[in-house]
């Protein structure tokens, strides 16, 4: 299959594809999904194809307006609407009752779906010119660091979708926060482009997954079953170390072999200490929204770069930086060192 590559001005082309059960890798200020008509149960089955992914891994609902909400969720409470009026458009994905008519092939046969609506125009408009709900994971080949940019969604997709609509590099860069709302109180599934204290604003209780923060145990299940699979990991075993900036970085520094082979993720200010190395920078110390920004583009450049092992600085959980962390976590396979 060849897959095209198309421009912001080519959003009914992109739309038409989706319309005819197609896939299409779309922008979305977080990362870049891998969309399908959302009813169509046969062009949703091929994004698992795809991707690779395991068929117990349920997708999220794209929606260009709250209002949809109604035609694919039941019992939605008073709670969901008044997050979706803070967060909507935007990284929050709500986990609610689904209605029948929403395809076991979404859902991966759950009684729930989860429903989001993005911040990035182009993918509302694409939504809106489908006229139908997008299915969208996303866009990488199952495992591996999520695509934020559309040279990333056809590295991973090439050959095997349809057509990429770029979108431009993604704002957020990290996927959406995962709040389930079918539980009392409701559950953060997973950390992501909305950080916990804002969703507290709203929430006056909220409680966190294990998932969110330590490998599950043998015979434990997440609520979000894609939480067990090893995720976001670069070809290279990952090193995560934590600790105060300056701490974690001497650390490194004493540990990392001579070898060329041996890559650095680092906050800006330490990234010369590692000059004989393959170096990524994530940003300031403590700007964790540009960690999040980064963090996918630093792991596929690691990859690309051939290097045998990736040591990692590791921000703080406040921000942005409990979802950095819990990438950082998975990508590394749960490997760190505290210092
Ligand atoms: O930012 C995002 O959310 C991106 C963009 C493309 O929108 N999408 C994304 O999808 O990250 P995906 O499939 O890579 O991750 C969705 C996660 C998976 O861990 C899945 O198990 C969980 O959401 N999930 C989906 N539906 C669920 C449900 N009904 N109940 C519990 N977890 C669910
Ligand atoms: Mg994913």
């Amino acid at each position: 299959m060849n897959t095209q590559l198309l421009g912001p001005n080519e959003i009914e082309k992109a739309a038409a594809i989706l319309r005819s059960g197609g896939l299409v890798g779309i922008p979305t200020e977080t990362v870049y999904g891998l969309g399908a008509n959302g009813l169509n149960p046969l062009a949703v089955q091929n994004i698992f194809q795809a991707k690779g992914r395991p068929q117990d891994n349920p997708l999220i609902l794209h929606i260009p307006d709250a209002l949809w909400l109604e035609d694919y969720c039941q019992e939605i409470p008073p709670l969901a609407w008044r997050l979706a009026e803070r967060f909507w458009p935007g990284p929050l994905t709500m986990i609610l009752r689904r209605k029948p008519v929403v395809p076991d092939a979404v859902t991966a046969g759950l009684d729930t779906v989860g429903m989001r609506c993005p911040a990035h125009a182009m993918c509302r408009a694409i939504i809106r010119a489908a006229g139908t709900p997008i299915a969208a994971p996303s866009g990488n080949t199952s495992g591996k660091p999520s695509p934020t940019t559309a040279q990333h969604m056809l590295d991973d997709m090439e050959g095997k979708i349809d057509a990429v609509l770029d979108g431009g590099s993604c704002q957020v860069g990290v996927e959406s926060t995962i709040v389930d709302l079918t539980c009392q109180p409701p559950r953060l599934l997973r950390p992501g482009g909305v950080p916990l204290e804002e969703l507290r604003d709203v929430l006056k209780e909220i409680e966190l997954d294990p998932a969110v923060t330590r490998p599950m145990k043998e015979g434990e299940t997440p609520r979000a079953p894609g939480m067990k699979y090893r995720h976001y990991a670069p070809k290279a075993p990952v090193t995560v170390v934590k600790g105060e900036p300056a701490r974690s970085a001497q650390y490194i520094l004493d540990h990392i072999s001579d070898s060329y082979w041996e890559g650095v993720i680092c906050f800006n200010e330490f990234s010369h200490w590692f000059e004989n190395h393959p170096v990524e920078a994530l940003g300031g110390a403590l700007d964790s929204f540009e960690h999040a920004r980064r963090l996918f583009r630093a792991l596929r450049a690691m990859d690309g770069s051939g290097v045998k092992h990736i040591w990692a600085q590791c921000p703080g959980t406040g921000g942005m930086g409990l979802a950095v962390v819990n990438r950082l976590d998975k990508a590394a396979g749960f490997h760190i060192v505290e210092v």
